[in-house]
């Protein structure tokens, strides 16, 4: 039997771009309008659960704002929990420099910005060092220099033929304002952008991040509900699911098939979840690819398939995080994951009900505290109307075939106890 060398297409892992971009043609246009706007009023925030594409889809963005003539600066934010102002103003002009070096300051903006034209306070271009120099130059609080600093640097840009700047940031849920240190790098990004968005800078801001991001903006600055748009990125609908699970395939124009049943199996495991598909097609390929060295016409068991697939995701993406989890902790979100609609919403009212049947049951303020707790390490969130959702996507499901595991185990220990 001839050998041929298949390559898996699918691509599982944070960051990835999938072989094909399922069921995100609504976000992209939505995102083209945004690049028509010559005065920046609206910015986005990409939000989601983890796992659902928000990385890949502001990827996607990028060439798409380059073509339609902005530039692009931006970084992933997920280091950035103890970022302060003088580490936010860092951030901003490392980007810029990085897409501003090679134009060149002219003297007559050097002169309506104050600065003495005679004087070489800078070189000419407009690389990191210059900058760190005007904004040091710049009297004022921090939030005045910077402004001053965008200010001139649309100055410089602006006759090159660009509409404006994209500050694209991924991962945008971990910047904090933190009151008992004095620092407030959040707000004063906000207060920054929209200070020179109304001054006709246009300068907008992407930012990408969980659930969390947006009520955490609006606790920063009130106006921030104004100042941005939402895109809020859920799974992909079955159409979209099978999409993403065949056009990979086509694309590689390879001899593995996955059927009608397969597909249907798929998409119900996955949830519609863009990173549970790549997941599972990837390991089902494999499988598929193992079986072909066998037998020309292989014949898979895809429910057997599943099981295995499945057993191999939980290890993967699940047990870690359950594993930092304490035995109390495991017991509220039994009993959340047991409610009927765990898999979208819950409330507060409701898991305290529910958690009163338990034989050692919790008070209401013990789980006020522990969801907080839950929020605080990133499985739960609150939306904007009070109500909780698990922040993990189908964090339900495994946690129900976690509690059957227990079980059985225990039933196999009463069967055969040990001597
Ligand atoms: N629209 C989509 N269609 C198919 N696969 C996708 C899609 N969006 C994301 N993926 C896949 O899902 C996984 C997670 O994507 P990622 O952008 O890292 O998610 P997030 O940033 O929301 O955590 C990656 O493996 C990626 O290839
Ligand atoms: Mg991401």
């Amino acid at each position: 039997m001839a050998i041929t060398v298949v390559s898996n297409p699918f691509r599982p892992g944070a960051g990835h771009m999938p072989p094909y971009l399922a069921g995100r043609d609504s976000e992209i246009e939505g995102f083209k309008d945004l690049l028509k706007q010559r005065v920046v009023v609206t910015n986005l925030i990409l939000t989601g659960l983890r796992g659902v594409g928000k990385t890949v889809l502001l990827d996607t963005f990028r060439p798409l704002a380059i073509n339609a003539k902005w530039l692009w600066a931006g970084t992933d934010l997920s280091e950035s929990a103890s970022i302060n102002e003088e580490k936010i103003v860092v951030r901003l002009l490392t980007d810029l420099s990085a897409l501003t070096s090679s134009f060149i300051i002219k003297s007559e903006v050097k002169a309506a910005f104050g600065f003495n034209t005679t004087q070489e306070i800078v070189n000419h271009f407009l690389d990191y060092e210059t900058l760190s120099e005007i904004y040091k130059s710049i009297p004022g609080l921090v939030s005045d220099k910077l402004k001053t600093l965008l200010e001139l640097v649309w100055s410089c840009i602006k006759q090159e033929g660009f509409h404006g700047i994209i500050f694209a940031y991924d991962e945008a849920q971990t910047m904090s304002d933190h009151a008992e240190k004095e620092q407030y790098p959040l707000s004063l990004l906000l207060d920054v952008f929209q200070s020179i968005q109304r001054k006709n800078v246009p300068f907008m801001m992407v930012l990408t991040g969980l659930p969390t991001l947006f009520p955490k903006l609006v606790e920063a600055r009130t106006f921030t509900e104004r100042m941005f748009t939402t895109m809020f990125l859920s799974r992909l609908n079955t159409k979209d699911s099978e999409e993403a699970i065949l056009k990979p395939i086509q694309k590689a124009i390879c001899p593995v098939r996955f059927t009608k049943n397969a597909i249907e199996e798929i998409i119900k495991c996955s949830g519609g979840y863009p990173y549970f598909i790549q997941f599972i097609c990837k390991e089902a390929f494999d499988i598929y690819l193992q079986q072909m060295k066998i037998s020309e016409n292989p014949f898979i068991d895809y429910r057997k398939a599943i099981e295995d697939i499945t057993r191999k995701l939980d290890i993967d993406f699940f047990a870690g995080r359950w594993a930092r989890v304490t035995d109390r902790q495991r017991e509220l979100l039994q009993v959340i994951a047991s409610l009927p609609d765990s898999d979208e919403e819950f409330s507060f009212q409701e898991v305290v009900e529910s958690a009163k049947s338990l034989p050692k049951p919790f008070s209401a303020s013990h789980i006020n505290q522990m969801l907080s707790t839950l929020t605080n390490s990133g499985l739960v969130y609150k939306n904007r109307h009070g109500r909780y959702s698990f922040a993990v996507p189908l964090l339900s499901q495994y946690i129900r075939r976690q509690q059957k595991e227990t079980i059985r185990k225990k039933g196999q220990l009463e069967l055969f106890p040990k001597q």
